[in-house]
């Protein structure tokens, strides 16, 4: 059996999606994270970019992309094109997953489970549903997973144009910001994800 809240409730309101999945008791990642944080972004949105789950920033600000890893999308959503304001943004899972360094102090990114990504695929489907965008940009292996199968690889198939009839959609998956960060030559690693946002934009 589910636990009490797991499941969206059927409404294309945002703000009631929000206020449900905040009480969502769906996997454990809720015990240790400070809240769910939701997508945010217009209704009207044509476009919805998808990371993986909250970093410590946003885990404490309750908003999506507001840390390192967010500042470094904004700059290359710029760069490609995009008006970021009319952005959808939000993430295949919605807590923060973490493990706490060996001090116990600083919080560390661990990777969400497939149980755990299944578990909150309900509500990225509901913000789908509600959001219907024409382009999805999934940013990371989690996040193209999540919607596209485990069969995926970004290392393979980045940039590129997917017919995701399910959702109306077309999709391009490229690589997480925060692989940018961490990346031995970030500069190379930065131009090659601005092209694949600019491929990803197409003429629109
Ligand atoms: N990384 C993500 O995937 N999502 C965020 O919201 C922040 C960092």
């Amino acid at each position: 059996t589910k636990a009490p809240g797991a499941d969206p409730p059927e409404t294309a309101d945002l703000e009631r999606l929000r206020s449900a999945a905040s009480g969502c008791r769906g996997c454990d990642l809720y015990r240790d994270a400070t809240q769910t944080v939701f997508g945010e972004g217009p209704r009207a949105a044509e476009i919805m970019v998808v990371g993986e789950q909250p970093g410590d920033q946003e885990d404490r600000q309750g908003a999506p992309f507001v840390g390192p890893a967010g500042r470094l999308l904004d700059r290359a959503l710029d760069e490609a094109g995009f008006d970021r304001r009319k952005i959808y943004v939000t993430n295949a899972v919605k807590h923060f997953k973490f493990k706490r360094d060996e001090r116990g102090k600083r919080r560390i990114h661990k990777t969400p489970s497939k149980t755990e990504i299944a578990a909150c695929r309900p509500w990225l489907h509901a913000e789908l549903a509600a959001v219907h965008p024409e382009l999805l940009i999934f940013l990371g292996a989690t996040a193209a997973k999540s919607l596209l199968g485990d069969d995926f690889r970004i290392t393979r198939s980045r940039g590129e144009r997917i017919d995701l009839a399910e959702f109306a959609a077309t999709a391009v998956a490229t690589v997480h910001p925060s692989a940018v960060l961490r990346a031995p030559d970030r500069d190379e690693a930065y131009r090659a994800f601005v092209a694949d946002l600019v491929a990803a934009r197409g003429d629109r």
